[in-house]
């Protein structure tokens, strides 16, 4: 049974400032909807519905979101504005929406160690939202993919894209042998190699399923690259025990933590998805 998934939304997101000042870089829209909407509805199609949010300071909006807005709600009923609010009524009559917070920014798997109360004892999946994914034409989203896999192999799964070699050192990169189509078991992962260090060019993404074990590797994993606890170095211990798979998903993915990524997704889903509706 899998039913709940992790925002680690608690970042900074110095890149978007002073955009992001005051504001959380997750509330940025793409087009109409914010970013972290897109992944929340990602996750809800995958049938993770109990949704746990690890924010920080000043991220009191995404709560906001998720939430009624009674005079708003009130102030447009019966109006031909009202058809603008459809999208997420419909995600907050789908999903539970629920809250903790990391209080330093001590690196995404320490993030993740604080949703452990949110999660308890189950697989669960990751999203980050700043990593927008969008599903081939009739194709599934990411998550709904990685979701069936889990059901499958019953393991830890990241997701991973090839990305070209001046790009590899942005990411946690994987090693593994082949088992299926797309479907790799783990045995390498580095987090941010310089290129001439990386084992393949195969760069974990930000979306995760994860079995609760993890919790207590985390807790044993002293911090590693920037002197933050890296959910990677973790996968890394959990790959050496047991099995972590990388799995090569169906779909775009577009980096909206960088401005270039942001607006070429702006573009894509203006004129793929917007346009179309
Ligand atoms: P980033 O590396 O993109 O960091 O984190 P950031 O602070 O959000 O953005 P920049 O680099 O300052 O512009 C990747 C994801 O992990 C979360 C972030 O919220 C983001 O979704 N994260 C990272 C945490 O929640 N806590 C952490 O300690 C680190």
């Amino acid at each position: 049974m899998i039913s709940k998934c992790l925002f680690p939304v608690a970042g900074y997101g110095t890149r978007f400032l002073p955009a992001t000042k005051s504001m959380p870089k997750e509330m940025l829209p793409i087009v109409n909807k914010p970013l972290v909407q897109y992944g929340v509805e990602e996750s809800l199609e995958a049938g993770l519905h109990e949704i746990g949010f690890v924010t920080g300071r000043g991220k009191r909006a995404i709560a906001d979101h998720f939430d009624v807005s009674y005079e708003l709600e009130h102030q447009i009923a019966g109006s031909s504005k009202e058809q603008y609010l459809t999208s997420i009524r419909e995600v907050i009559a789908k999903g539970s929406f629920s809250f903790t917070r990391q209080s330093e920014m001590r690196g995404l798997g320490d993030a993740i160690l604080n949703g452990r109360r949110l999660i308890g004892n189950q697989p669960f999946g990751v999203v980050l939202s700043d990593d927008l994914c969008v599903a081939d034409e009739d194709g599934e989203g990411v998550l709904t993919q990685m979701v069936k896999l889990f059901k499958q192999f019953r393991c830890s799964i990241v997701a991973v894209q090839e990305v070209p070699e001046d790009q590899i050192s942005k990411f946690g990169v994987i090693a593994g042998n082949p088992i299926k189509d797309n479907i790799y078991q783990v045995n390498e992962m580095v987090e941010k190699p310089a290129p001439e260090d990386a084992p393949s060019n195969l760069a974990i993404i930000g979306r995760y399923i994860l079995t609760p074990d993890i919790f207590e590797i985390i807790e044993n994993t002293p911090p590693g690259k920037n002197d933050e606890v890296q959910l990677t170095d973790a996968l890394m211990t959990q790959a050496k025990n047991g099995c972590v798979l990388a799995y090569k998903f169906k779909g775009r993915r577009f980096d909206c933590g960088s401005v270039a990524g942001f607006v070429e997704a702006t573009n894509f889903v203006y004129e793929n998805v917007y346009s179309q509706e």
